[in-house]
């Protein structure tokens, strides 16, 4: 399920993982959700930028508490869900000043390979395990992708800006000129000199 107010667009490491993005105004809780069967497993990475933090919360389908993380810039969790249903996560900012989340859910979807592998539970819980460490990896690679691309947009206006500048210097200077030339030929003009 697409959640409906992210802001930001799908960010792609090697066709891996995906990020979404949310701006959260102070005091705003935004919340998302997953429809997991039994036995599916879920996790997710999020990232403040900027290293600010954020409370983050997530609900089984029965609505309990499973996560509850206050004033974290960062965090990775995981879950296997014991039965069907919604289960959501909420980001919430109560500080003064907006944030900037990237989070990567990684839904169940993205674990298929496991249900054709033929071993043992045990094997498939660690290959599991394993994978979530990569996603994590990933993720922070995807994070730090975005981070750079604020980055570089900073950089372009500031770019932008200096442009501008220089072009106006430019108008300027070639003003003042070609008012000279104009000035001081006019000046030789009158006295007879051209
Ligand atoms: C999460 O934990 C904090 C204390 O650390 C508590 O105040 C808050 O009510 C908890 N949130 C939920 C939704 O349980």
């Amino acid at each position: 399920m697409l959640p409906l107010k992210v802001l930001g667009f799908i960010f792609s490491a090697f066709g891996l993982a995906s990020a979404f993005t949310t701006v959260i105004n102070p005091g705003i809780t935004e919340c998302f959700y997953e429809i997991l069967k039994k036995q599916d497993h879920f996790s997710i990475s999020y990232e403040v930028v900027g290293k600010k933090n954020t409370d983050f919360i997530m609900k089984n389908n029965n609505g309990v508490v499973i996560v509850n993380r206050s004033n974290m810039p960062e965090g990775n969790f995981g879950t296997n869900a014991m039965a069907d249903g919604k289960f959501e996560y909420c980001f919430s900012n109560k500080q003064t000043f907006g944030i900037v989340v990237n989070f990567n859910p990684h839904s169940p979807d993205e674990e298929e390979y496991l249900n054709k592998i033929d071993s043992s539970s045990e094997v498939k819980e660690q290959m599991r395990e394993l994978s979530h460490n990569v996603e994590e990896v990933v993720d922070h690679f995807v994070f730090m992708q975005s981070r750079n691309n604020e980055n570089e947009e900073v950089l372009l206006s500031l770019q932008g800006r200096v442009f501008w500048w220089a072009t106006l210097q430019s108008v300027a200077l070639i003003s003042v000129c070609a008012w000279q030339v104009y000035y001081v030929t006019s000046i030789f003009k009158a006295r007879g000199i051209v």
